[in-house]
């Protein structure tokens, strides 16, 4: 199970460039740098200095990526795919492949990453897609389990953070491909996504 986000009363305030469109701050980058690495120890001793091939997916996964690998002591190699599941609103869509692996993973150790676990679906197919590749053992790894719109059975086998039910940006995470440069995880103000629906409806 992930952390639990505690309730602090002494709130990080949101940078005044992002407070019209970032109501609060959820994780700091504090938080997040102290639990990125005490997972990157919980996953060393999982995988026992076998070597594995991380498979990180694409592009939420860039600034958890790079700060987890750097504390993973293991031999590793790394590879992408590329899968997109929102579409224009906040709701999960149709799933499309944009990238495939280019590693062989066939009898190897996968730690498969992903930013966020929300419905569960794009874990769930990919998990089916690597699966007939044939690797030794697949785990998985999110930054963000938010369990109240889980459509699909699945868990994270190392989860960094649980979190409520709110459309969260930053660290990587993007509404319509924006806001993936925060250093924080914050909560999107419901008027960005109201007004970019509107445009689109
Ligand atoms: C997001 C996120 C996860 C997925 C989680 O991807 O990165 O991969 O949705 O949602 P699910 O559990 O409901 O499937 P997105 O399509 O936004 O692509 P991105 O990583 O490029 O932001």
């Amino acid at each position: 199970m992930g952390a639990q986000l505690k309730n602090s009363k002494l709130k990080a305030p949101v940078p005044p460039r992002w407070r019209q469109e970032v109501e609060r701050i959820l994780i700091t980058d504090a938080q997040l740098a102290r639990r990125v690495k005490s997972l990157a120890r919980e996953i060393e001793k999982d995988f026992l200095g076998r070597e594995m091939v991380v498979v990180s997916l694409l592009s939420g996964t860039v600034m958890f990526l790079a700060d987890l690998i750097r504390h993973l002591n293991l031999p590793m190699r790394m590879d992408f795919m590329g899968v997109s599941s929102y579409g224009l609103g906040t709701e999960s869509g149709d799933l499309v492949f944009t990238k495939e692996l280019r590693l062989d993973v066939k009898g190897r150790d996968v730690l498969l990453v992903d930013d966020i676990l929300d419905t569960g679906k794009t874990m769930t197919r990919v998990l089916a897609k690597l699966q007939l590749l044939e690797p030794r053992r697949i785990k998985t790894c999110v930054l963000l389990d938010k369990p109240a719109h889980r459509q699909f059975d699945i868990e994270a086998d190392f989860v960094g953070f649980e979190i409520p039910d709110f459309f969260v940006v930053g660290y990587g995470l993007d509404f319509a491909e924006r806001y993936r440069n925060l250093p924080f995880v914050g909560v999107l103000h419901p008027h960005v996504y109201k007004e970019a629906i509107k445009r689109v409806l």
